[in-house]
């Protein structure tokens, strides 16, 4: 998969990120849901698969203390242009979401986020995820991640359910489903992404 990504910046074709626009509110309105229960500065937030960071950025201009994590050099590199043009402090770090300690991301994140990451990532991968997850966050976490629904589509990512995401996040609960009010591009109009709140316990 993460060769398939590495073609994908090299050429520079990033559909994903054509929702900016329209998943920006939604985003904002999530975010805030976590930021009512917090002081600002709100916390550490470690974004996983950050890509160009445009979450990550955005979180960092609302005060939070943000590392991003992407297993591709190049989204790295463009991510840390991104925070640079937008004048925010955001630590970039080239690694992978299933060695997140190897990478060297730190630990006591009060805020995980995951858009479309954890998404494309096999059974094995996800349970590395969610030990990695497990040793970095802080012991009243709350993580917000956004996935396809499961299906099989071939090459395409086999997206998530509900027990997907509480076999890789032991100690976690789901507290929240949300469906996604990004506009998708027509192909992927059955994909009906979801918005899955999880607090670790
Ligand atoms: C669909 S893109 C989403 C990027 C970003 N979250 C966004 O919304 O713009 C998925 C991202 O996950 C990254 N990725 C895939 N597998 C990964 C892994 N094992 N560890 C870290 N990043 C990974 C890819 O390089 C890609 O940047």
């Amino acid at each position: 998969m993460s060769r398939w990504y590495r073609f994908m910046y090299r050429v520079g074709f990033r559909p994903w990120e054509q929702d900016a626009a329209t998943l920006a509110p939604q985003f904002g309105a999530l975010v805030a849901q976590e930021e009512a229960t917090r002081e600002p500065p709100y916390g550490r937030a470690l974004e996983l698969g950050c890509g160009t960071g445009r979450w990550s950025v955005d979180l960092a201009r609302r005060g939070w203390q943000v590392v991003g994590v992407d297993v591709v050099p190049k989204a790295i590199q463009l991510a840390r242009q991104r925070a640079r043009e937008a004048g925010v402090e955001v630590t970039f770090v080239h690694g992978d979401a299933t060695a997140l300690r190897d990478a060297g991301v730190g630990a006591g994140f009060s805020f995980l986020l995951d858009v479309e990451c954890f998404n494309h990532l096999n059974d094995a991968q996800r349970l590395a995820v969610g030990r990695e997850v497990n040793a970095v966050a802080a012991a009243d976490a709350t993580m917000l991640l956004l996935v396809w629904s499961r299906a099989r589509r071939g090459p395409f990512p086999p997206g998530a359910n509900r027990d997907d995401l509480t076999t890789a996040f032991p100690g976690w609960r789901i507290v929240d489903v949300r469906p996604y009010e990004g506009e998708l591009p027509r192909p992927l109009k059955n994909i009906a992404p979801r918005w899955y709140r999880l607090a670790r316990s």
